[in-house]
């Protein structure tokens, strides 16, 4: 809808549209006349949303700490899906992946050669040696949070220890590259030239996503873009970089049987850490890690 220069703005502030959004949404459609893929007004996020994600954000946090304290060699993934579910729910939140498309627990616990929606369970314990993403989100009065990261269970190989390392790095590529009016091709580009760069492949299929007023919103987050494609990344705008990085070969597989756990097909490890960032005027401010 095209908003009338003295009606009130869309985003809630109270001011009048011509002295709040109205330039910006010049500016938003200058860059669509370009040519660019630009967000719809639905992911700019208003001042209360972002309250609101930030809220989520402080319980998905505070559950990924505690999973750091407790996790140790020996322990099931069932036991990280306990400490996720009560602690969210302790806090007042609610597990984000429970029931999600018919996924059946609290978080995705991600051991080794699997990539990721690794599913709790009592059979999986995790031993010296072992690399696993935790990856949790959580649902507050509506607002959705999500981040992951990885733990190294006691001694890890050098190998091992310096791929969970090159993916925090990746991630931390991302978002200096999260630059408003710039793509987010140009950031999947960057991410995924540091992995390379480190002899390792980047996962193509599964992605970053919008997120905040709904688990996955667009846009769609690729870490083998290519620069100036992609979404404008544009102020107010909340997406997820997660990068998930292989020591092998970049081809995965799913698990059959559970219909989720994916691999890779080499079974060679794979890392992943997962933050949430909205878009400022200047850069990024990340939310959730
Ligand atoms: N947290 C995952 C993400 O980063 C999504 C997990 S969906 C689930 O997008 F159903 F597997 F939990
Ligand atoms: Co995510």
């Amino acid at each position: 809808m095209k908003f009338g220069r003295n009606m009130p703005c869309w985003c809630g502030s109270g001011r009048k549209y011509k002295a709040c959004h109205m330039a910006f949404d010049d500016k938003i459609a200058g860059f669509e006349r370009a040519g660019h893929v630009v967000p719809d007004r639905g992911l700019i996020k208003t001042a209360k949303d972002i309250e609101g994600i930030k809220k989520s954000a402080v319980i998905n946090m505070a559950v990924l700490d505690e999973v750091g304290e407790k996790i140790r060699a020996g322990m099931s993934t069932q036991e990280i899906d306990d400490i996720v579910a009560n602690t969210t729910r302790k806090m007042g939140g609610i597990p984000a992946d429970l029931g999600y498309e018919g996924y059946p627990k609290s978080v995705c616990t991600s051991v080794n050669d699997q990539i990721c929606h690794g599913i709790p369970s009592d059979d999986v314990i995790l031993k010296e040696g072992d690399i696993v993403n935790v990856d949790c989100s959580t649902i507050l009065n509506g607002y959705f949070s999500d981040s992951s990261r990885m733990f190294m269970i006691g001694e890890v190989s050098p190998e091992k220890r310096r791929l969970v390392e090159v993916t925090r790095e990746c991630v931390k590529v991302g978002i200096s590259k999260v630059i408003p009016w710039t793509t987010i091709g140009d950031l999947g580009h960057a991410v995924h030239q540091h992995a390379l760069d480190n002899g390792y492949t980047v996962v193509r299929e599964i992605g970053g996503h919008g997120c905040g007023n709904a688990f996955h919103e667009d846009p769609f987050v690729s870490y083998v873009s290519k620069p100036g494609t992609e979404m404008l990344m544009v102020p107010g705008m909340v997406f997820t970089i997660e990068p998930m990085v292989n020591m092998g070969e970049d081809k995965i597989f799913t698990d059959k049987k559970n219909g989720w756990t994916v691999y890779t097909a080499d079974h060679k490890p794979s890392a992943q850490w997962e933050v949430e960032v909205l878009v400022t005027e200047t850069g990024c401010e990340v939310l959730c890690w």
